[in-house]
């Protein structure tokens, strides 16, 4: 049986599987069945007010599990399949049971720009919740051997769909009134408005965001950021040249942004390999998908409330 039909068969079944996408390897369970979705929140420990993204490999799809309109249109349109994730009000909410979405009137959907994602998903034709497959709080996987080392206890098929070449999840944007920026990724802020106009400010409306929670992304040694001078003892994750005489490991020699998101959560994995006290980031700077690299080493450091 190929990886894809065994992770297919493995989704009938209610078990739980691998899904690679471009973003960060998921934990993937069928999202119309409370009793495979539960699975996923013991598999990774996470508190059970999370809602999960439903991922779907078809427009028409998205549009039974939930109601579109034209700002969710156009963004869909604009980049699906890819890294971003629309939240719109539930409308058949048997297609995406109660525990995925935690309870809430409203679904995450996001179709991903992965072959391999895309030909499980269209293979088993419903949707599926996945999460990142590490235990949670810890740094998403972003190779199969590290979402293997993280949850492959709990997978019936863990198919290797290669590196994840973009690394950090993807962006969340909430389209239940005001259009809001609920977590950065690599569809930027900008590429947002570009397409429906200026978004609402998110800062006061943190609370809606149900998963932003500190501390998160984070290895087992404390991590430092912001760091231009790194201290004697510690693994250093830099970004450009350094004439550090320690461990260094490189999100980025040629200080491109895309490259350092693609590089961080297994230069994350790495550091922590090498058991020092502490893991110091460079500055890294805020454009771009480096919002997304801040929030992720913000949260990593314990920072973001
Ligand atoms: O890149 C990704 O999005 C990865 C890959 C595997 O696709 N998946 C992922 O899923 O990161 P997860 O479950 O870790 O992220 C879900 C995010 C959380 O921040 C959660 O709070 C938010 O989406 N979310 C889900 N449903 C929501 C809802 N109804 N309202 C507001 N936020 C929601
Ligand atoms: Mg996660």
């Amino acid at each position: 049986m190929s990886d894809v039909d065994a992770a297919v068969s493995a989704l009938r079944e209610g078990a739980l599987i691998h899904l690679p996408t471009e973003t960060v390897y998921g934990l993937g369970a069928r999202a119309d069945d409370p009793e495979a979705v539960i699975k996923v929140f013991e598999a990774k420990g996470r508190p059970r007010f999370n809602p999960l993204i439903v991922h779907i490999g078809d427009i028409v799809l998205a549009e039974q599990i939930g109601v579109f309109d034209d700002r969710a249109r156009a963004l869909a349109k604009a980049f699906w399949p890819g890294p971003l994730t629309l939240v719109v009000p539930v409308r058949d909410a048997g297609l995406a049971c109660d525990l995925a979405r935690a309870g809430l009137d409203s679904v995450a959907l996001r179709m991903p720009a992965h072959p391999m994602a895309l030909d499980i998903l269209r293979g088993f034709g419903g949707g599926v919740v996945a999460p990142s497959a590490n235990r949670s709080g810890r740094p998403s996987p972003t190779t199969q051997a590290d979402a293997y080392e993280e949850t492959g206890a709990f997978v019936q098929a863990s198919p290797d769909g290669g590196d994840c070449h973009v690394g950090v999840e993807s962006t969340v944007v909430s389209l239940l009134d005001d259009a809001r920026y609920l977590r950065a990724g690599a569809v930027t802020r900008a590429q947002v408005e570009a397409v429906i106009g200026p978004l609402a400010s998110d800062q006061a409306e943190g609370h809606r965001s149900p998963g932003r929670l500190s501390l998160h992304y984070a290895p087992d040694a404390p991590v430092k950021i912001n760091v231009d001078e790194p201290s004697a003892s510690a693994a250093y994750l830099a970004f450009g040249p350094t004439n550090f005489t320690g461990p260094v490991i490189q999100l980025s020699a040629r200080r491109d942004l895309h490259e350092a998101a693609a590089n961080l959560f297994r230069a994350l994995r790495e550091a922590d390999r090498l058991n020092p006290p502490v893991i110091e980031i460079a500055p890294m700077p805020e454009d771009g998908i480096g919002e997304a690299i801040n929030d992720r080493i913000k949260r990593a450091a314990g920072f973001v409330g």
